[in-house]
Formats: structure tokens, C-alpha cells, sequence
């Protein structure tokens, strides 16, 4: 799949940016190919448009803002965020500019600390993650960075109980025990619940982060799939804390996927601190992030004839079948640099 070739894509929800980055100013964004530039308007919500001005082509994002508006930095023209012109300094006010000139604009909201866009109608709502409406549980921002990546590869190796003892052999995995642990899954409307018993091993960091001093223990795990490109996961140790990792790869392009993580925990910073915290989830992304970086982007939603696949595939399975139901339903079809599908169907070279 070709991400920014399917145009329902266009109808999700996206974190793409801490909105603690725009307080200087605004910031440029690629989301499924389309350049964006996001702003902060006076009612203290969020502007997602086409970072584009209508003159003459100048990026909006090397504008700046004025009274809640984004200004063009070339000749001054500013615009609100419905992609209006509101004003041309050079004719001055009192003229209405709005049924001729404007840029496409794009639903835009906040939640957790994020930017969320949608370049079109959404099809779901942004998630409620339960933990961040309960005063048990802190926020912790860890990280925001590209990766070189299809989302759908790391949605699909966040439910894949195979690679735990191979990719994370130095942190939590057991390279001696390739077996990978039973699980159930649930259909929901906008994806699946999986859930597992996962034996681990307590290495010395994890030790420290868990408070947990024993060699192994076991991870009780809620895993959410939400489709697209975001996952929950919820992490239960056997004395009673609580880790649960959100996770969004949202599409820049074909190639490249802006990770978002923040996690909720149910322990205090005296207890284990941020950095901590931070750094051992950082330990355990990288290793994901050195494989998946080297899988192909274009993820085919048929992969009979392309990539073979074992018992524990299903969860990645399903999130291809989910998608390729939810086009056909949409009358769209996968856009791919595949060949038609068959037995003998081989990737092109690209
Ligand atoms: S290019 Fe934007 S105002 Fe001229
Ligand atoms: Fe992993």
C-alpha cells in the first residue's frame, strides 16, 4: 500500500506535532504528502492549512502569526483557518477577499499535548485513552522522531509476539526462547483488542524501572489497534503497575512515518523518574527501529505470492484484512508498486 496514493487515508485522525511547538510561531508539517502548516489562533486552539500561499506560492510556515492569524511572510497577506485571505495590507481593509481567494484548509484539534490533523472528513473520533482522564496516572512525552518506515510495519510488530526474542534479545527478550506467547484478539469497530500473558526477562535497567528484582517476570498485556496507524498498549506487572504505551506512526509519505510515544504510568517520579523511564523505552524502540527501517515501505494488503507468514502473523494479517475490507467498502482500490496478486506475484524493484 501506497500511503499517500489512498485517498482514505485522508480520513483519520493524526497526532502530528507537540503543540508545545508552536508557541514561537508556525511550524511546517507532510502529512500523506501534503505540506501543511499548523498555527495556534487566538481562541488557543490549533490551525492546520495548506502551507501555500495563494500569491505566489511563498511557504506559510516561514510566515508568522498576528492576532491569531498566519501571515505570509513575502507580501503580508493573512489568513484564517478556514485558508480565508482575511487581509492584503496592500489594498487595506474593509474589502472582503474571502469568495476568491483562500488555500485548502484541514480539520486541526488538540488532546494529550499533540496536534491532531485530519485532511478529510474523519471517519472515527481521536481515541480516549482511559488513563489520561484518571488522576492514578502521569504523563510521560517520550518521543518524536521519523523513522525511515511504512506504519504499517511497526503497527504490525506491535502485536508481533515473534520478534520479542529475536529484535529484543538485549533488553527484555529471551533469544533461548523463540516460542511466542498464546493471545486472544477482539474486533471493535475502528480495529482490535489483543490480549496476552508475556513472559520477560528483568534486566538490570529494567529492574530499576520496574522495581521489580527478580530475573524474569511477566508483562500482562492489553494491546489496541487503532486504525490506521496508532497503538495502545497497556502493560501490566505483577505488582500492580501499570505502563501503557501510546504509539502513532503517522505517514510524512510513502517512505517516512512521524513517531509519536507517550506513555501513562500509574507510579510517581520519586518512584522511577522520567529520564528513566524514557530511557529504557528508548533501549527497546531503537532495536525495533533498526529492523524496521530496513523492511519495505510498500506493505501489500494482499501479500499471498510476496511475503510468507506463520501462526503468529495474525494480528499483522488482520490489520491488512481490516484495511483492505474498509477500502473495498469505500470502493477504492490498494494502490501498490506490486504486481497483480498471484502465486508467482513478486515485488517490483522501486
Ligand atoms: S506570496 Fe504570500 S503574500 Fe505574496
Ligand atoms: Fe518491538
Amino acid at each position: 500500500m501506497l500511503v499517500t496514493k489512498q485517498s482514505l487515508l485522508r480520513r483519520f485522525w493524526y497526532p502530528v506535532m507537540p503543540v508545545a511547538h508552536l508557541t514561537d510561531g508556525p511550524k511546517p508539517f507532510r502529512l500523506l504528502g501534503v505540506d501543511i502548516v499548523l498555527w495556534m489562533t487566538a481562541d488557543g486552539t490549533p490551525a492546520a492549512i495548506a502551507d501555500r500561499c495563494c500569491h505566489r506560492t511563498a511557504k506559510l510556515s516561514r510566515g508568522y502569526c498576528e492576532a491569531g492569524r498566519i501571515v505570509c511572510g513575502y507580501h503580508g497577506w493573512q489568513y484564517d483557518r478556514s485558508g480565508a485571505v482575511v487581509r492584503v495590507p496592500q489594498v487595506g481593509e474593509g474589502r472582503d477577499h474571502r469568495s476568491a481567494m483562500r488555500t485548502p484548509a484541514f480539520n486541526a484539534a488538540e488532546r494529550y499535548g499533540y496536534v491532531w490533523v485530519a485532511l478529510g472528513d474523519p471517519l472515527f473520533a481521536i481515541p480516549e485513552f482511559e488513563e489520561a482522564a484518571s488522576p492514578s496516572y502521569r504523563k510521560i512525552d517520550q518521543f518524536y522522531d521519523v523513522w525511515q518506515c511504512a506504519g504499517l510495519r511497526l503497527m504490525e510488530n506491535s502485536f508481533d509476539m515473534a520478534h520479542i526474542a529475536f529484535v529484543h534479545r538485549d533488553t527484555f527478550g529471551d533469544a533461548g526462547s523463540p516460542k511466542p506467547a498464546a493471545f486472544t484478539i477482539t474486533k471493535t469497530a475502528d480495529g482490535f483488542v489483543m490480549e496476552s500473558e508475556v513472559p520477560v526477562v528483568n534486566r538490570d535497567l529494567q529492574k530499576e524501572v520496574l522495581g521489580i528484582s527478580d530475573d524474569t517476570t511477566v508483562r500482562s498485556s492489553q494491546a489496541i489497534w487503532y486504525i490506521p496507524f496508532l497503538r495502545k498498549t497497556r502493560i501490566k506487572y505483577p505488582t500492580g503497575l501499570v505502563h501503557s504505551i501510546v504509539t502513532a506512526a503517522t505517514p510524512i509519505d510513502d517512505a517516512r512515518s512521524q513517531i509519536v510515544q507517550f506513555c501513562f504510568r500509574n507510579d510517581t517520579e520519586s518512584e522511577t523518574s522520567t529520564a528513566d523511564v524514557i530511557r529504557f523505552d528508548n533501549a527497546v524502540v531503537e532495536e525495533d527501529k533498526y529492523i524496521l527501517e530496513g523492511t519495505d515501505y510498500d506493505v501489500p494488503l494482499d501479500y499471498r505470492g510476496i511475503e510468507a507468514s506463520m501462526a503468529s502473523d495474525r494480528p499483522g494479517l488482520l490489520i491488512r484484512e481490516m484495511l483492505r475490507d474498509l477500502l473495498a467498502a469505500h470502493d477504492e482500490p490498494e494502490a501498490t508498486n506490486h504486481r497483480a496478486k498471484g502465486d508467482d506475484a513478486m515485488p517490483l524493484s522501486h
